[in-house]
């Protein structure tokens, strides 16, 4: 017994050790695989310690991340997606456009650049009219004449002089070989340049890159050596590159072919200006977002404080009560943005009043749980002008922990459909953004408000709201989306569903979104984004439902309380996040 309780011991002796070894051997396994992972900046489920791009575009992102790595800022970053963008990104992406920066330094600076597109010196509000005073169909949406003096190369200029690290030349680098050397086309960009081809052939008479006789399909190569000649001056030159010599002839010698009316002076004396951004508390989180020209800041500002008195946490994600509220909140917002909102420097728009909480409270007060409002009692007669739905947003942490959000555009998509000849890039069509006929219908049989009314110079009214939150004075997310319209809507959502509903930033994102923009008076619902209960209990009270495509394409950047970033790239696009 004691020999066979000595073996036994022993026995057990010999498997404590194996076990300690093994045990050993796995700490030390794991540290490795820690240690690597830590070094390379990634964690277990798929977050990053040193930075992150999420823009539209692999290619872009991967050109952001490569400055990140080298030791460029997040405004280094910025600045070569934007470019990059401009080439690989083209429905939206640009130089020939206009756009909104959002800025947090790692230390708490908040600041905001608006280098959203204006009107020629030779503008006239009426310019889109016909002899009987009524609008004229797509006068103000395709060609030479739809275009407004684009800010983007300004605007990227400023935000490098102001807080770039790396030399702008390296930054401009990555855009001018995807240009040069071209790349390969998505399968949704060669949807898109089949799609285009009698506009394109139309508005280009002496042919873009973007024709070809075949077909495009995935994978071919789009080459630009235009565009490319174009950003080589731009890397030389900075902004006179672009607003002089060469490159203002092309604009100038297009706007000829097209009765447009942008000069060499209106290029000259174009700016981008530094703005004070929107800011707001959201239940004890800081937000920071756009400023007018854009409406998208302080309608965001809005439409959260109007739900903040409201459990929605508790209610749960899109139930009936919490639908109803956003959706009253949305008519009510949109219903100001139409009369209150338009270029600052050309109209006073009431910024703190609309902000204000017992503005909003009294705002909210006037709707009721059984039945639905109407956007007749709200308001008569202006409504919100239309905006088309390819923009693009990119978002960027660098290593420090400064952040990012550009929101840019073209307009629609491709805007105006004309490609500077010679210069190979697209013309914005933002001029259809202004209230064609302030307080009559416009092309579209809707009406806008006299503050966007078009003045020579005037800024055209945004929808664009890159946002930066912080909490406790942290970072916590970098958000924006195109869509026109639903910009607004569609980063109010992605914001409540993580801080409400607790969702991941890749959740909050993929989640299926809904839209009211106070007339015409209906919710716009993604498919799936309500239940069949939610849709009866909805429409039992007089909401009118109507089912669309895709709302929103929202890239966003969330921090972790570990530290990490989570990225959330929308799957609606052939967007990408890429972290380090
Ligand atoms: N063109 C879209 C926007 O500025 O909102």
């Amino acid at each position: 017994m004691q020999q066979q309780s000595k073996k036994y011991t022993k026995m057990q002796k010999t498997i404590k050790f194996r076990f300690k070894a093994i045990g050993a051997l796995f700490i030390a396994g794991s540290c490795l695989i820690g240690c690597v992972g830590h070094q390379l900046g990634k964690n277990n489920s798929g977050e990053y310690k040193n930075g992150m791009v999420v823009s539209a575009n692999a290619l872009a992102s991967e050109v952001g991340i490569d400055i990140l790595k080298k030791g460029g800022n997040a405004v280094d970053a910025a600045v070569a997606v934007q470019f990059a963008l401009a080439v690989v990104h083209p429905n939206a992406g640009n130089i020939g456009g206009g756009g909104f920066m959002v800025y947090r330094s790692a230390k708490g600076e908040i600041n905001s650049l608006d280098f959203r597109e204006k009107a020629a010196g030779n503008a006239n509000r009426d310019m889109y009219l016909d002899q009987a005073g009524n609008p004229i169909v797509d006068k103000s949406l395709y060609g030479q004449l739809a275009a407004g003096v684009p800010g983007s190369v300004a605007g990227m200029v400023e935000a490098h002089q102001k807080y770039g690290k790396l030399k702008w030349e390296e930054l401009l680098a990555p855009a001018i070989r995807l240009a040069a050397d071209g790349f390969k086309i998505t399968a949704r960009q060669a949807r898109e340049f089949n799609g285009m081809k009698a506009r394109f052939t139309k508005l280009n008479p002496l042919g873009t890159a973007m024709l070809k006789e075949a077909k495009w399909a995935e994978g071919d190569a789009l080459v630009q050596k235009d565009l490319a000649h174009t950003l080589s001056l731009i890397q030389e030159k900075g902004r006179s590159g672009f607003y002089e010599g060469e490159v203002a002839d092309s604009i100038v010698s297009e706007m000829k072919r097209g009765n447009g009316i942008i000069s060499k002076e209106d290029l000259k004396n174009y700016k981008a200006v530094w703005r004070k951004p929107v800011t707001g508390m959201y239940r004890g989180y800081e937000i920071t977002t756009m400023p007018p020209p854009s409406s998208g800041g302080i309608a965001l500002i809005q439409l959260l404080k109007s739900v903040e008195p409201f459990p929605l946490g508790k209610w749960g994600y899109n139930t009936d009560s919490t639908v109803q509220l956003m959706v009253e909140a949305e008519r009510r917002v949109y219903a100001d943005r139409a009369s209150h909102l338009g270029d600052p420097d050309f109209y006073p728009v009431p910024q703190a009043g609309l902000i204000e909480n017992a503005y909003l409270k009294k705002r909210m007060s006037n709707f009721t749980w059984a039945k639905a409002s109407t956007s007749a009692e709200i308001s008569a007669g202006e409504i919100a002008p239309l905006e088309h739905e390819e923009t693009t947003h990119f978002s960027i942490v660098d290593r420090d922990g400064n952040a990012v959000a550009i929101t840019t555009t073209l307009n629609g998509s491709y805007g105006a459909g004309v490609v500077v000849h010679g210069a190979g890039f697209l013309l914005n069509n933002e001029m259809d953004d202004f209230s064609v006929k302030p307080g009559a219908p416009n092309m579209y049989g809707l009406v806008g408000g006299e503050a966007n009314a078009i003045a020579p110079n005037k800024r055209m009214l945004s929808c664009m709201t890159p946002t930066i939150i912080a909490k406790d004075g942290k970072l916590f997310m970098v958000v924006g989306t195109p869509g026109g319209s639903t910009i607004i809507t569609s980063v109010f959502q992605t914001i409540v569903n993580v801080i409400d509903f607790n969702q991941s930033m890749q959740a909050a994102v993929n989640a299926k979104k809904f839209h009211h923009q106070w007339l015409p008076d209906q919710i716009d619902v993604e498919d799936k984004a309500l239940d069949s209960l939610t849709k009866v209990k909805l429409a039992a009270k007089g909401y009118k439902i109507v089912p669309r495509g895709a709302i929103g394409r929202v890239d966003a950047i969330l921090k972790t309380k570990w530290g990490y970033y989570q990225g959330g790239a929308d799957p609606r696009g052939d967007d990408t996040a890429i972290g380090w």
